[in-house]
């Protein structure tokens, strides 16, 4: 069974992108007692490093930061106006909960004059109960992030919360990574900044300059009503990705995940995301160029407060990235 406590700790803990700070903190409890080295990059990448006797490397990287809210300007009468860190939808934005890192709470909304159809973040606001300039800017400050908050919902065997993207993959990796058996050095990297344009993870690739690099992330599915056709669906298996706006996997790399999911009777299934590009992307590029790959957990509802997954799949994508650290070969030139 699946640790309940952490997952939801580890989704809840605060970190949009470029404040990846709490959640970092969070993480770090979680894998620190089985690590060799933990440290943070310059850029605030969490890093767990499990010492290996084969002299090569193995890089896993989930991405820890959330996108969000920032606050732009605060009115007169204590309304803040905001922009968005990362992709959210101004629609879906409306009508929620919010929570800033002091833990002042507020509500959004929308200017109605306008109308919602054509609805941009310009019109959205949000209420933290204020009267005036002076009693909202003693809160919070042009320059401060908010999250969304929703419940964590159980639904026989689907999951929903606010950032599974990328919450989920953190704690499968810290699943996989307190139960992995390697003789290759293994580097377990919470990334920062990839919901602004994968920043975080280019810069541990290069650092670490790893043998192989698998990214772990959510990915669209096509099994929820009128939706556009892909082949991906909640409850068979965790995704071996081909390709999405940022990479295109390697054959090798793809068939060195597919072959360690056969021979454990792990079940997986093919990607291929249309829009939206992951870690997988920039670590590929970072340095001399890395053989990277993705394992990825279908995901319905992706950018809103209520992505939901099935948790048969979360437990595959956990074997499958202990099984690739388990293999003695890996992908060469
Ligand atoms: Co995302
Ligand atoms: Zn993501």
């Amino acid at each position: 069974m699946f640790d309940k406590e952490m997952l939801k700790n580890i989704l809840s803990a605060f970190g949009p992108s470029g404040r990846e700070e709490t959640a970092s903190e969070v993480i770090k409890g979680y894998v620190a007692p089985y690590a060799d080295e933990v440290y943070n990059d310059r850029l605030g990448n969490l890093i767990a490093v499990k010492k290996g006797t084969s002299g090569r490397k193995i890089m896993y990287s989930a991405h820890m930061d959330q996108i969000g809210l920032i606050v732009t300007d605060i009115d007169e009468k204590g309304f803040l106006r905001v922009s968005n860190v990362g992709g959210v939808s101004p629609v879906i934005s409306i009508a929620r909960e919010v929570v800033f890192k002091n833990g002042t709470r507020g509500v959004t909304y929308f200017e109605t004059e306008k109308g919602i159809k054509d609805m941009t973040l310009a019109q959205l606001f949000i209420d933290i109960g204020c009267e005036s300039y002076e009693e909202a800017a003693a809160k919070v400050d042009v320059g401060d992030m908010c999250i969304f908050v929703s419940n964590f919902v159980e639904m026989g065997n689907k999951l929903s919360s606010p950032y599974m993207d990328d919450r989920i993959a953190c704690a499968a990796l810290v699943e996989a990574f307190r139960t992995m058996k390697s003789e290759h050095d293994i580097y377990a990297v919470f990334t920062v900044q990839e919901e602004v344009g994968l920043r975080g993870a280019g810069a541990a690739a290069f650092a670490i300059e790893p043998d192989l690099n698998i990214s772990c992330d959510v990915t669209g599915m096509g099994d929820i009503p009128n939706c556009t056709r892909m082949s991906v669906k909640l409850g068979a298996g965790a995704t071996v990705k081909a390709m999405d706006s940022s990479v295109i996997v390697p054959v090798k790399v793809r068939e060195f995940l597919k072959n360690a999911a056969d021979k454990r009777g792990i079940k997986w299934q093919n990607e291929v995301l249309r829009a939206g590009g992951t870690d997988t992307g920039a670590a590929q590029r970072a340095g001399k160029g890395t053989f990277s790959g993705c394992v990825s957990i279908p995901t319905r509802y992706i950018h809103a407060p209520i992505e939901t997954i099935d948790i048969r799949d979360y437990e595959a994508a956990i074997a499958l990235m202990r099984a690739a650290a388990e293999e003695k070969e890996l992908p060469t030139v």
